[in-house]
């Protein structure tokens, strides 16, 4: 689909984030992947254009594993998004990560296994073209600016965010057994949640600067002796805690570098590798 209003950077809100501007564009997109989880909501912070996309859909109707995480970063790239803030709930994995900690994980690991996570699948594409088989390295998931730029402004907003970590994303939409979780923990990882991957993948393939910001809504069931975690309970944290998160946001919308300035290695991640098709 073919429309005229354009943003250079996306936030995606997940679980209790629903809307992130008041004033707003409402931007239906389609793309090769199909629909997006949601229209785009673009508007101006600071001067900068953003699309807000709700991950989980208005309502919340899209679990996890069936968010269409293909067509979500398409379709910000199509209107010309080239950083995103991914922020999301998550399960604290050490009982010093309690609800209303905020990390900026710098490592990922994927413990997903039915979501597609790329591109590059070898699949045609509705239009018949076949992409390339492109392999981006992921070493570093995250735009090591985006994350300075994100603790800066949680910091400016007196939020001391834990720099760095490890977010392992689960499968979902059960949260985790207490093994499991016990099992995550001892592995050295620092918080557990459902979305953050192939979102940070699938950015990296597009060329985009993609960063997590982590907000701790419960411990997880390995770090806590209670009853474990309810999804009432992760909505309530997030809630109690979605103006801050707002601020931050606004603050790290307006400190990202313009897109013409990106110095990071996200813009560039194709190594001049062809995907067999124009990226949006
Ligand atoms: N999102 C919020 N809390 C979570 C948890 N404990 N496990 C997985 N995802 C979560």
């Amino acid at each position: 689909m073919v429309n005229t209003v354009s943003a250079e950077i996306g936030v995606i809100g997940g679980s209790g984030f629903y809307a992130f501007l008041d004033e707003v564009t409402e931007v239906p997109v389609d793309t090769p992947y199909g629909p997006p989880s949601d229209s785009l909501f673009v508007g101006e912070v600071a001067g900068r254009r953003v699309a807000f996309l709700p991950r989980h859909g208005r309502g919340h109707h899209l679990p996890p594993h069936r968010i269409n995480y293909r067509a979500n970063l398409w379709a910000l790239r199509s209107v010309g998004v080239r950083q995103v803030l991914g922020p999301c709930a998550v399960g604290g994995l050490r009982p010093e990560y309690g609800p209303g900690t905020l990390l900026v994980p710098d490592q990922l690991v994927d413990r997903t296994r039915s979501r597609p996570g790329s591109y590059f699948d070898g699949l045609p594409l509705p239009d018949g073209t076949v992409p390339e088989v492109v392999h981006v390295s992921l070493a570093d998931p995250y735009c090591p600016a985006g994350r300075a730029v994100a603790l800066e402004a949680a910091r400016g907003r007196d939020w001391e965010a834990v720099d760095g970590g490890t977010l392992v994303v689960i499968e979902g939409p059960r949260f985790s057994t207490r093994a499991e979780s016990r099992w995550h923990a001892a592995q050295g990882w620092s918080v557990v949640g459902m979305t953050g991957h192939p979102e940070a993948a699938l950015a990296r393939e597009l060329e985009l600067c993609y960063t997590s910001l982590n907000l701790v809504t419960d411990l997880d069931a390995g770090a806590e002796a209670g009853e474990g975690v309810s999804h009432e309970e992760v909505l309530r944290v997030f809630g109690a805690n979605v103006d801050r998160l707002r601020d931050v946001l606004f603050d790290a919308v307006a400190g990202l570098p313009a897109t013409d300035r990106r110095a990071c290695p996200c813009a560039h991640a194709l190594g001049g590798q062809d995907p067999g098709f124009t990226l949006p």
